[in-house]
């Protein structure tokens, strides 16, 4: 929701009349007087098609056609519309359903989680209006307003240079049509979900209306570690159009949640870990009134001292977050196999070096939202693109204290998540507030907040020691590991665990020794992003071999080659592995990217392979692991108390 204008203190703007044609038909409609053209159409006449991503003109979701010409919505004035014809995506082919370039899109796959494709059908519908011959350049060009997070946009370039086609008749309409084949396996198979994603059909959390429903607006810290001395809500709770304000004193059941570690209230109790941490909610008849609500809540904090970085969070006389984990530790997964020291002095060099990867932001286009209501048996529901519904359900219901049976997670369409939206950060307010206030409820995110209150992928700092014959065979292993996990441990014990197990990689070396150490500070929670804390490890493991790899003055590929587990391999884990494709999957790399640099490995020739590693004439298992007893430790945090 736009916040050009400043909310009055009541929450109530003043208005403005505004008359249009929307989708060919007639629209008179008195509305706030900040309104953007997507709240308009939103908001009011319910057409939830065009999504709002950014609300800031960067992303394109929002793109819709005023007088033919695309514009951003989010950044169109509702007043700029009057006596205007309006276009959005839900209607823009009320005969056939799809017109010829959505068709392309579903014929080309090009929808994953479908949350940017209304834009892109609308800014290629104005690429080819304008040129029916337009050529690759010019649909990139005109589709240079819109990002997509996760289709790629090969298949939309593709879907776009098809519907030219057949538009500009360089192609017959059949060209559409799915191809007629007797089975799915070995054939491309049209998504089921596809059609409603291109025409904007298909629900998102923040598309959903219910009669009666309230909006809920959030109360975050300003504070990365602070005391809550006051907090006074009763102004909030008196202003006209508020149903109910919450905050941690509401919950009826064990305020504290998490999927490894339940260390997590749904709101701060007593004290604030992090910058955005949820402190109150208010459910108010408009998004206004929420928000001017929360400016009539009193709240003072004693503003503690922080720590923002791990290492120094480890350190004796840090602040402590929590009173279960000594040292700030939040989980400590350790690996041992045979003796590294050994290795070392075994080695013709040792290499050591450090490597750094940061947070990262998951930035899915759809900002978190969800809607929950209490069904006629008295069952909380909430709906909301949480991508871990069955923990969110049992965590839910140990918050609320209510039997799981009068308990529901619907899980609603994703507009991508990445892991992003695994942990549960919200929807214990949404169902609190529909408890109490036994209305439907609906919390819609801004990107800011977005950006403020998710968790983040774990930046890690690694320190890699390896130890290596000249030959290029490893001879010991060790890293050691720590990360940011923030102010609560959302996912941080299972990325801690992962990037320990895969951080080595696929190679064969006799002794290592990992570290992997998942860190409380006053940060925002890092949490669950594609690959899970592998990404981070092994990007050190494979920069860290290319390092060895000129120290030694080998081909880097030659390196891997000879390292690489083979069929009968044992991990580091004391994982058996039966066949390996490590080796074939390596080669098929080096075809694909053209590898001739002189190096010393040809396929099929070069260096030997490893007979403990086994290998081509070596199949049998690999023996060298269950000699040099490896074992996996993880020490587990104690469950705190409530
Ligand atoms: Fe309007 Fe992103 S450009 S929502």
């Amino acid at each position: 929701m736009s916040e050009r204008c400043p909310v009055p203190a009541d929450g109530v703007h003043a208005t403005t009349e505004v008359t249009a044609t929307v989708n060919g038909r007639a629209v008179r409609r008195t509305v706030p007087i900040h309104y953007r053209l997507i709240d308009l159409v939103r908001e009011e006449l319910k057409l939830t098609g065009n999504k709002e991503g950014c609300g800031a003109g960067e992303c394109g979701t929002c793109s819709m056609f005023v007088d033919g010409k695309l514009v951003k919505s989010c950044l169109t004035p509702v007043q700029k519309v009057n006596g205007c014809s309006v276009e959005t995506v839900d209607d823009l082919d009320r005969d056939a359903g799809m017109t010829v370039l959505q068709r392309a899109f579903h014929k080309c796959g090009a929808s994953q989680c479908g949350y940017c494709i209304p834009g892109m059908v609308m800014a290629a519908t104005a690429t080819l209006r304008e040129n029916p011959q337009a050529d690759l350049e010019q649909i990139k060009e005109g589709l240079g307003g819109n990002i997509c997070r996760c289709t790629g946009y090969q298949k939309i370039l593709d879907a776009v240079e098809l519907a030219r086609d057949v538009i500009n008749g360089s192609q017959p309409a059949s060209a559409l049509d799915e191809a007629a084949t007797t089975s799915f396996i070995g054939h491309s198979a049209r998504r089921l979900d596809a059609p409603g994603k291109v025409t904007g059909a298909i629900k998102y959390a923040a598309d959903e209306w219910r009669p009666n429903m309230l909006h809920m607006q959030v109360l975050r810290s300003p504070h990365p570690h602070a005391r809550i001395v006051r907090l006074d809500l009763s102004r909030a709770r008196a202003l006209a159009g508020v149903e109910a304000v919450i905050s941690c004193d509401d919950v009826p059941g064990i305020d504290n949640f998490g999927v490894f570690i339940e260390d997590q209230p749904i709101m701060a109790r007593g004290v604030v870990r992090y910058v955005g941490e949820a402190v109150a909610a208010v459910a108010a008849e408009t998004v206004d009134i929420a928000k001017a609500a929360l400016r009539l809540i009193e709240i003072d904090y004693e503003v503690l001292e922080g720590v923002f970085d791990p290492e120094l969070a480890m350190q004796d006389g840090a602040p402590q977050l929590h009173h279960f984990a000594a040292g700030n530790v939040c989980k400590h997964t350790k690996i041992r196999k045979g003796d590294v020291e050994a290795g070392f002095k075994d080695a013709d060099i040792v290499v050591e070096e450090t490597y750094q990867t940061a947070a990262i932001e998951h930035a899915y286009l759809e900002p978190e939202a969800g809607l929950a209501y209490v069904e006629a048996d008295g069952c909380v529901t909430v709906e909301s693109p949480s991508q871990n519904i069955t923990h969110h359900r049992h965590m839910l219901a140990k918050v609320l204290g209510r039997p799981i049976n009068k308990v529901r997670m619907i899980m609603s369409t994703v507009g991508g998540g990445f892991g992003g939206k695994e942990d549960m950060i919200y929807q214990g307010m949404l169902a609190l507030a529909a408890i109490k206030t036994r209305r439907p409820v609906r919390y819609v995110f801004t990107r800011e907040e977005s950006f403020v209150a998710s968790a983040k992928r774990h930046p890690f700092k690694i320190r890699y020691t390896m130890g290596l014959k000249k030959d290029g065979r490893i001879t010991a292993t060790k890293m050691v590991m720590v990360s940011d996990g923030g102010a609560y441990a959302m996912s941080t014990p299972g990325v801690m665990n992962k990037s320990a197990i895969l951080g080595p990689g696929p190679y064969a070396i006799p002794n290592v020794w990992v570290d992997s150490i998942g860190v409380y500070t006053n940060n925002t929670p890092s949490g669950a992003m594609r690959a899970f804390g592998a990404f981070q490890s092994e990007f050190a493991t494979e920069a860290h071999l290319d390092l060895c790899a000129e120290k030694l003055g080998l081909d880097p590929v030659a390196l891997r080659m000879t390292n690489l587990m083979r069929d009968g391999a044992t991990t580091h884990t004391r994982q058996q592995l039966d066949r390996v494709l490590a080796v074939e999957c390596l080669e098929a790399a080096i075809k694909a990217a053209g590898w001739d640099a002189g190096v010393p490995y040809r396929q099929g020739q070069g260096q030997a392979p490893r007979s403990d590693l086994g290998g081509e004439g070596n199949r049998a298992p690999c023996t060298l692991g269950a000699s040099l007893a490896p074992q996996c430790v993880t020490e587990d945090i104690a469950v705190p108390a409530k």
